[in-house]
């Protein structure tokens, strides 16, 4: 059965906008990390946009905001569809809040045309996604995934995660009773821009993602000696700058040359003491790095931290790491790929299958639930950025989709 049923692109614009303008860095920009005020003023705005929609309202121990439509039987399990409204620091405006937005829209489609299905619905804003203090924060709470020492030693701090649990009205206790049991979730849906190139340098409206890359966070330090900068010989120095230093560029050059589909990203060095006059004792690296599969993400994670040790012993200097954690490689499933190509074909929009360079919340969902992911193309590939920017067209386009994948899913 297909029902002849569009959302409407007006006033999913003026809701993406309205939250857009939370946040807003006045250069096309949204500046939101997790927890911190503007995070927590757009989740106002969201809820306010919830129950002005007439949906349940749901909040749960992890802080995921979401609205609820009782479209299926009593008893019915829910289909999940949604994203994030935490951004990276000085981020743009699209990532996340594109998905929440569009899941939103398809509820309020599904109600305004008094659709029923076999399932619920339930348009979900994930805390945290970004990794700004833990990473698929959320997600992860609520399908079990989250252990108490990731929320002990977070890449992100605990100071810091403890300060926005504070903000938030967040405990330990409440994010880890967040777990649902997964009998109750028929599946997981969410529509992203693509952070890269490929949709657009192709022509093609729609990437459905077949899988989604694994990700680990580690914090190096390379430990040498604070010695006097002017009066210290250089061959006498335990300089923590060389280790990091040498680590950065080897480790590119290890990537590229070893493991051509992999990356790795050092996001952060921070000196310690820091002074223009003292050797720098120690020096902490924030590493990341990312596979397509298990096999070669176990063998870049091997190679990356024997090329620290052997940097850092190059240089004398003592080397720590601090795991903080990984999302394993995630298939997506197939019957929701199929879902997609189907929406794809009734909406006459071209497609192809893409892998996810990107991180997102459906990694949280592999074992649980069917899980898939649709991207529309991002201009210039630019994300994580103020420049990012996806044609209204696109973002309308990527949104039908989720409409009608949730139809055919929920029929
Ligand atoms: O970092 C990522 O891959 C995603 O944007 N959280
Ligand atoms: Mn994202
Ligand atoms: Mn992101």
């Amino acid at each position: 059965m297909t029902i002849d049923l569009r959302l409407n692109p007006d006033r999913m614009l003026a809701s993406f906008n309205q939250l857009a303008s939370i946040g807003a860095t006045g250069n096309g920009g949204v500046h939101r990390p997790a927890l911190g005020e503007a995070h927590l003023a757009a989740r106002k705005w969201l809820r306010e946009e919830v129950e002005r929609s007439g949906f349940e309202f749901r909040i749960d121990g992890a802080g995921n905001h979401s609205a609820f439509l009782a479209c299926g039987p009593e008893g019915a399990t829910t289909l999940l569809l949604g994203s994030h409204l935490d951004t990276v620091p000085n981020g743009g405006r699209f990532d996340g809040a594109l998905g929440v937005i569009a899941a939103l829209e398809v509820l309020k489609t599904m109600k305004e045309n008094g659709i029923r299905l076999k399932v619920h619905l339930e348009a979900i804003d994930f805390t945290d996604e970004e990794g700004t203090l833990v990473g698929l924060l959320g997600s992860a709470a609520l399908t079990g995934n989250l252990t108490p020492d990731l929320l002990q030693n977070p890449r992100g701090g605990r100071q810091n995660l403890v300060a926005g649990m504070q903000r938030a009205g967040l405990s330990d206790e409440g994010i880890l009773s967040a777990k649902r049991p997964r009998e109750s979730i028929a599946g997981y849906l969410e529509l992203h821009i693509e952070q890269g190139k490929r949709l657009e340098q192709a022509r093609i409206d729609i990437g459905i993602v077949s899988a989604i890359v694994g990700i680990s966070s580690y914090q190096l330090s390379f430990v040498g000696r604070a010695d006097h900068a002017g009066s210290t010989r250089m061959e006498d120095r335990l300089d923590a700058s060389l280790g990091a230093s040498a680590f950065a560029l080897a480790a590119r050059e290890l990537v590229m040359r070893d493991f051509p589909n992999c990356v790795m990203n050092i996001g952060d060095m921070s000196f310690s003491p820091r002074a223009f006059n003292i050797v720098p004792a120690q020096v902490d690296v924030s590493l990341e790095f990312r596979a397509p599969n298990e096999s070669d993400f176990e063998k870049l994670d091997s190679a990356l931290l024997a090329l620290a040790q052997a940097e850092a012993k190059r240089f004398g200097l003592e080397l720590k790491s601090d795991f903080h954690g990984r999302h394993s490689p995630t298939p997506m499933s197939d019957s929701i790929q199929s879902a997609f190509v189907g929406a794809c074909e009734v909406l006459r929009l071209s497609h192809t299958a893409l892998v996810s360079g990107a991180g997102h919340d459906g990694q949280s969902f592999a074992g649980i639930c069917p899980v898939g992911m649709i991207f529309v193309p991002s201009v210039d590939g630019t994300s994580h950025s103020p420049h990012e920017f996806t044609k209204w067209e696109d973002c309308v386009n990527g949104a039908n989709v989720l409409l009608y994948a949730a139809l055919s899913l929920g029929q």
